[in-house]
């Protein structure tokens, strides 16, 4: 269940917007965030990939040979946004397992505020995957946008954007900046806060998930 407008999809779900207002309660233990970020990553995950191409290959059942559906091409790539976007990914691996993953490390300077590339690993043939870039929050879009900026210098050309909740304006600027990746999100929030916060949000994602601050 999904409602998509321009190149954001909203995956509006029943289950996932239950689970979802468990997480945004400030009263959720770190344990219930991480779980249930888990459990909606799989949700997730089953709605972002189900155009994937199937290819018929041949195998054997202990009945009969038959010609049977599997997904066509390289394996995926799940690119996670250091740190909240493993809280993502762990759910998304659970569903396809076989998936390659990047880590993209990324921090704002806070002279130039221009966003600073810490780690990147990724694996090789990035121009023949379709790449999936997780992080559970669109505040600004500076850091998805700057992360999908380093894996096309890398050659990636079919890139799709997972999160779980984005602001306005964060869509905003990331579809000025990545008109071809589409975004899927569980929920457009009202706005950003003047720290970058969205509101009404559910806090740092990282914090909540890893019990930090
Ligand atoms: N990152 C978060 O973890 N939370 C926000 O509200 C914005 C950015």
């Amino acid at each position: 269940m999904s409602i998509t407008e321009g190149n954001v999809t909203v995956i509006d779900h029943p289950l996932i917007q239950h689970k979802l207002t468990i997480m945004r309660n400030k009263e959720t233990s770190i344990a219930g965030f991480r779980r249930l970020l888990r459990e909606i990553a799989h949700l997730m995950c089953y709605e972002v990939t189900r155009d994937l191409e199937l290819e018929m290959i041949p195998i054997e059942t202990p009945m009969s040979e038959m010609n049977s559906p599997a997904i066509k091409g390289k394996k995926l790539v799940f690119a996670s946004i250091l740190r909240a976007g493993n809280g993502l990914l762990d759910g998304m691996l659970d569903l396809v397992p076989a998936a390659r993953v990047a880590h993209i490390g990324i921090y704002r300077d806070h002279e130039t505020l221009e966003p600073v590339e810490y780690y990147f690993k990724a694996p090789s043939a990035l121009e023949d995957r379709l790449i999936i870039v997780v992080d559970p929050m669109l505040a600004t879009g500076n850091s998805a946008t700057a992360a999908i900026e380093k894996l096309k210098e890398r050659g990636a050309n079919n890139i799709r954007f997972l999160c779980l909740l984005a602001a306005p304006e964060g869509i905003e600027n990331f579809n000025k900046a990545h008109p071809d990746v589409p975004v899927f999100t569980a929920s457009i929030d009202s706005h950003l806060n003047e720290k970058g916060y969205i509101v009404p949000g559910l806090g740092d994602a990282g914090d909540r998930m890893y019990g930090t601050r």
